[in-house]
């Protein structure tokens, strides 16, 4: 007997399929900066000699506080502004224009009010190339893995600010992207969205095994999501430490409070501490 398959199931399916086909590329080098920096005009340094490599599936959070770079490596690897000296490669390309590989989601979900959700997440689709039925049941299936069965015509209004980031990340999911830029995507939300929306997170990345790149103030989110938490440094922007973060996946939110989550919080503070 055949049972009904729930749409976010289905998505999930297809991305292993995906992953199956790509094997050979896991453990493969998917973003590298070399020597890498970035001014902005004479005096302004917003990013000074990083070096790093992340690999396919890794999920890499990137925190600091305020104005140390976050967003401006972002832009980089998404080839939306260009690098002053050194090298950024994404999957084996020198960039040097914007990039149609990688998703992006910001902290603002960045939606257009008379469009419904369903009508929103198909939207980067539909300014491409006409909408098919097949490309309807895909964002149907993406709202159904983001936690909105059921909010499909609701508009923008009508749903709340965490509702409207998992909108934005059913859009991003939709697109196809195996490479995710996330710039504080939840930095707006209380505490308790916050925190849903991180284990929901997980579990879409983990699902998907796109490679990550998180940008948050929040240290407990940073290590939370991560495979390995870069920390930053302000003036001028360096990558001071790459931690380790080791916990065991799935992770339930409890482990916040665990003894070893919080040698890594301490971990994370003492670098700043240094600087
Ligand atoms: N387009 C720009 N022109 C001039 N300075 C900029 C520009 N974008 C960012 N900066 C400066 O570069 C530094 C890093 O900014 P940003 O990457 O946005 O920091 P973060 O995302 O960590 O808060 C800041 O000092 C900021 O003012
Ligand atoms: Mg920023």
């Amino acid at each position: 007997m055949y049972r009904q398959l729930r749409g976010g199931e289905r998505m999930i399916i297809e991305a292993k399929k995906n992953k199956e086909s790509a094997s050979s590329d896991s453990g493969a080098i998917v973003i590298a900066a070399q020597n890498l920096s970035k001014k902005f005009g004479e005096h302004v340094t917003a990013l000074d000699g990083a070096n790093f490599e992340i690999k396919a599936g890794e999920f890499i959070s990137l925190v600091g506080p305020s104005g140390c770079g976050k967003s401006t490596m972002l832009r980089l690897v998404a080839g939306l502004i260009e690098k002053t000296t050194g090298e950024m490669i994404v999957n084996g390309e020198v960039v040097s224009k914007p990039r149609t590989d990688v998703g992006m989601m910001f902290q603002k979900a960045v939606l257009l009010d008379w469009r419904t959700a369903l009508e929103n997440v198909l939207l980067p689709i539909e300014i491409r190339r006409k909408i098919t039925q097949e490309d309807k049941q895909q964002a149907i299936d993406a709202l159904d893995l983001v936690g909105l069965k059921g909010f499909e015509f609701h508009f923008p209004k009508q749903l709340s600010g965490g509702m409207q980031q998992r909108v934005a990340l059913a859009r991003l999911v939709l697109t196809g992207a195996k490479i995710m830029l996330m710039d504080e995507p939840f930095g707006a939300l209380d505490e308790f969205t916050r925190e849903r929306l991180n284990v929901e997170l997980l579990r879409i990345i983990g699902e998907l095994s796109a490679t990550t790149l998180f940008v948050t103030h929040n240290i407990q989110e940073a290590i939370f999501l991560a495979d390995r938490v870069m920390v930053m440094t302000p003036r001028p922007g360096r990558i001071a430490k790459v931690i380790d973060v080791g916990l065991k996946k799935p992770r339930d939110i409890s482990i916040q409070t665990s003894h070893e989550f919080n040698v890594l919080v301490e971990q994370v503070r003492d670098v700043f501490g240094e600087h």
